[in-house]
């Protein structure tokens, strides 16, 4: 494994609670860095994966997994007994909603339930899970200062928000700017130590709320964004213009201007959740964020509009009752296998509810569940499925979607990505829609 660092190592042993999309990268991450860690994981089907040297994370190869073993520096365990001797913890545990969209802290308390009977004095605790404000303070804290350790003497707390992009290779880890909070000031500066040993900058903001805040608004952010881009190109196809035009001629603009792009809807395990939890926090205060709110609205109203605009578009003026439908991608992004919270599974879901036959192809899934009862196989992407769909319809632009076989062997594509040429599609005489075109009908 190719060493990334040139300094003696402080905090020697690091250890990571939770070993999914962040836990796993991060584990790397800090072993490329001289450090060494102990990964926890309490689903022994990943400790054991790791230990046969398979990764189930995009990102890493068996091969990254492989080396980070030689290093003689990684061990991973489901007992958590294995980070006696740890200089700082990392908890890396999954914050979802519960089934009433409040925040779901079950695994960050469970966590915190096990690791407080363990800990010894001079550790620090790191928080790296999105959530809402004041959770560091008042639901870790309490459960942490259960070891009988004093905070900020004995036992140093913080926050740092997690900001990876799993899929993106644009930015190394290590160039993402740290946001780091501590508890108390002795607390802040544990977690400085730590940080700047990895990262290239680390921001230290004054309070742990502030950094869960920052975490918030920047994926309230894309979530507004997203939802008002979404219903933009709504009417953008009313209204007959091209909504990708539009972008791309607004995008010009030197400053004050960022693009978004219409798509399915907002999908991941944070654009659509963390926002709810900021707007479960701001209810507890008696108040509410009407943007998200209203960005909620349109992202719901998504699967409805795209099956409509489909139904409008079959041809022959066939109805979704009759219609076979082959979806092209089902995560939430391209390039990854998350189908967390996708967009492609709610518009899976309205269109079998409305009557008509789905089939799903995707290279990196082999199955979606789309609720309690219904799951749903993927199929092979063979030419005579797509000659047989009424539609073939693209939720998700994987790289290696093969856009040129998609338009010879299918009737009609409806592309919710702009991922299709339609020049491509004229010469190949194959009938082509592109959410927010401008060719709504009615
Ligand atoms: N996935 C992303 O792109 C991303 C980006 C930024 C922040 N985050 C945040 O990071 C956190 C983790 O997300 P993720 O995507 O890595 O989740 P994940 O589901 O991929 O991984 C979480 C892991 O934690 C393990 N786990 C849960 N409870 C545990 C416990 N009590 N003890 C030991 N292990 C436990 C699970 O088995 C799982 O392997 C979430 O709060 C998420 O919002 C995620």
């Amino acid at each position: 494994m190719k060493e990334d660092h040139n300094f003696e190592v402080l905090h020697r042993k690091v250890a990571i609670i939770g070993l999914g999309f962040v836990g796993l990268p991060l584990s790397m991450m800090f072993i490329r860095k001289g450090f060494h860690v102990v990964g926890i994981d309490y689903d022994s089907g990943k400790i054991s994966a790791i230990q046969q040297g398979k990764s189930y994370i995009q990102d890493l190869s068996d091969t990254d997994l492989a080396d980070a073993m030689q290093s003689g520096r990684w061990q991973v365990s489901a007992d958590y007994a294995a980070l006696a001797g740890a200089d700082t913890v990392i908890i890396c545990v999954p914050t979802p909603l519960s089934p009433d969209n409040s925040p779901n802290l079950s695994y960050l308390t469970d966590t915190c339930a096990r690791l407080s009977p363990l800990l010894t004095p001079g550790q620090l605790v790191v928080v790296e899970s999105s959530t809402y404000p004041g959770t560091t303070r008042e639901v870790v804290l309490p459960l942490l200062e259960k070891s009988g350790l004093a905070i900020g003497q004995q036992l140093y707390i913080g926050y740092s928000p997690e900001r990876i992009d799993p899929g993106n290779t644009s930015i190394a880890f290590t160039a993402i700017p740290k946001i780091i909070s501590g508890i108390t000031t002795a607390c802040e500066q544990k977690l400085n130590e730590l940080y700047s040993q990895v990262f290239e900058h680390v921001i230290t903001v004054s309070s742990t709320e502030t950094a869960e805040t920052a975490k918030l608004l920047e994926n309230s952010y894309r979530f507004v964004n997203i939802s008002f881009i979404n219903e933009f190109a709504q009417l953008c196809d009313r209204l007959n213009i091209n909504v990708w035009e539009v972008i791309q001629a607004s995008a010009t603009k030197p400053y004050g201007y960022s693009a978004f792009y219409p798509g399915p809807g907002i999908g991941g395990h944070c654009i659509p959740v963390d926002p709810l939890y900021l707007q479960w926090k701001a209810a507890e205060a008696g108040t509410t964020s009407r943007f998200i709110e209203l960005s909620q609205q349109v992202n719901d109203s998504m699967p409805n509009y795209l099956a409509d605009r489909i139904e409008q578009e079959l041809q022959g003026g066939k109805k979704l009752t009759a219609a076979r439908i082959l979806v092209y991608g089902v995560t939430y992004k391209p390039n990854i296998a998350d189908v967390r919270e996708s967009a492609a599974l709610p518009l899976i879901h309205t269109l079998l509810q409305r009557g008509a036959i789905v089939d799903f192809h995707d290279p990196y899934v082999q199955q979606i569940k789309l609720d309690k009862d219904t799951i749903l196989l993927g199929v092979e992407l063979t030419d005579e499925r797509l000659e047989q769909a009424d539609c073939v319809l693209v939720c998700t632009n994987h790289d290696v979607m093969p856009i040129e076989r998609l338009i010879k062997h299918s009737s009609f594509i409806f592309d919710t990505r702009n991922a299709v040429s339609p020049a491509l599609a004229n010469r190949a005489g194959t009938k082509l829609v592109i959410l927010g075109d401008g060719k709504a009908t009615s």
